[in-house]
C-alpha cells in the first residue's frame, strides 16, 4: 500500500483537517483496485497512515459488498437478489448458472476465472434481473443473455 501514499496525499488535500476518516472508503477502493482485494497488511498500513481506529476500517470493509478481503477470479459476477430481481426470476437464473455453468454463489469456478456473488439491490430495479460483471451492468437478464455473457469471457 505504501506506493499509493502519494495518491492518498492528493486525496487528503480535498478534505479539511480532522476528516481523515472520510478517506477510509476511497483509500480502500484504491487499494482494492491495485491489489485486487484488501489484505490484512493493507488494513494495518491504512490505520497507521490515517490515524483512525482499526474498527472504523473494518466497519467500512464489512458494510460494502464491493470491498473484498480475499482474492477472487478475474471475472466477478454479482447478481442482485433483492425484491425486484427476485420477482423477475433471479433465483431461476442462479439455478441455471449452477446447472449449466457450475457457478455457485460465494464460490470461484475450478479454473479460478469466475467468482459469483449474490448482492443486495444494485439500484437498477426497473431493469431487473440485474447482474454486474466486474464494473459493468447487464440488465433484463435471461438464461440466453447470461449464457452469452459467460461465453464471451476471455
Ligand atoms: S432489486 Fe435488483 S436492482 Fe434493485
Amino acid at each position: 500500500m505504501k506506493h499509493l501514499i502519494p495518491e492518498f496525499e492528493k486525496m487528503k488535500e480535498r478534505y479539511p483537517a480532522g476528516f481523515e476518516s472520510s478517506l477510509v472508503l476511497p483509500c480502500l477502493r484504491r487499494i482494492q483496485e491495485d491489489r485486487g482485494y484488501v489484505a490484512d497488511e493493507d488494513i494495518a498500513a491504512l490505520v497507521e497512515y490515517l490515524g483512525v481506529p482499526r474498527a472504523q476500517v473494518e466497519e467500512v470493509l464489512s458494510y460494502y459488498t464491493m470491498l473484498r478481503r480475499k482474492p477472487i477470479g478475474r471475472w466477478h459476477l454479482q447478481a442482485c437478489r433483492n425484491i425486484a430481481c427476485s420477482m423477475r426470476g433471479v433465483e431461476s437464473l442462479v439455478s441455471h448458472l449452477e446447472k449449466k455453468h457450475g457457478i455457485r454463489p460465494g464460490e470461484t469456478t475450478a479454473d479460478g476465472r469466475v467468482t459469483f456473488s449474490l448482492v443486495e439491490c444494485l439500484g437498477s430495479c426497473g431493469t431487473a434481473p440485474v447482474v454486474m460483471l466486474n464494473e459493468a451492468y447487464h440488465e433484463n437478464m435471461s438464461f440466453e443473455s447470461i449464457d452469452r455473457l459467460l461465453e464471451g469471457l476471455k
